[in-house]
């Protein structure tokens, strides 16, 4: 559901006027959240395997550049993809997150500059560079995975 639609539902629910329907529809929906999360982070792991393709086979690093961007444009979004509404749910989000926020921001931070070093790696042509960068890269991946997310 996009931010506008639900925007028009909650105006609805105002006109409507009444408290449960105002209360329901204040909120995004924590099941949509989740799917939207899961979609977010299937996509990023469907980049990854690209990347790892592009290195196994020598291929042009450079293509790379902009899957690694979306990868970077998912995570500029992913914190506040985490509210403490959708702990449970069809998500493998282990309570960790919540009980420990700075642990997961911690490794959140480490992905974000494997990342970084992934876009440069990328850009700079060099395919040996980028296959470097994608293995760090993806252990800062499990470095969150391991803690906080169930198998
Ligand atoms: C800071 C934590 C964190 C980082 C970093 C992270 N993930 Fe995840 N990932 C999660 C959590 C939590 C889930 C479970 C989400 C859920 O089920 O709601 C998940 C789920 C996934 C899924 C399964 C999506 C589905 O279909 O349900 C894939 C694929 C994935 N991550 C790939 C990656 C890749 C690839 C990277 C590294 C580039 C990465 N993740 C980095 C926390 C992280």
């Amino acid at each position: 559901m996009s931010f506008a639609f639900r925007l028009r539902i909650a105006a609805a629910a105002a006109i409507i006027g009444t408290a449960t329907l105002g209360t329901a529809f204040a909120q995004p929906d924590p099941a949509q959240i989740i799917r939207e999360r899961r979609e977010g982070l299937r996509a990023v792991g469907q980049h990854m395997e690209a990347i790892v393709a592009i290195v196994q086979s020598r291929g042009d690093a450079r293509s790379a550049v902009p899957r690694v961007e979306a990868m970077q444009a998912f995570f500029t979004t992913f914190p506040g993809r985490f509210p403490a509404n959708t702990q449970t749910g069809e998500t493998r989000a282990l309570p960790a997150i919540w009980t420990d926020a700075a642990g997961f921001t911690a490794a959140y931070n480490g992905a974000v500059a494997a990342l970084g070093n992934l876009r440069t790696a990328a850009a700079s042509g060099d395919v040996a560079a980028l296959g470097q960068a994608a293995q760090a890269t993806g252990a800062t991946c499990g470095n969150c995975h391991r803690p906080y997310r169930a198998r």
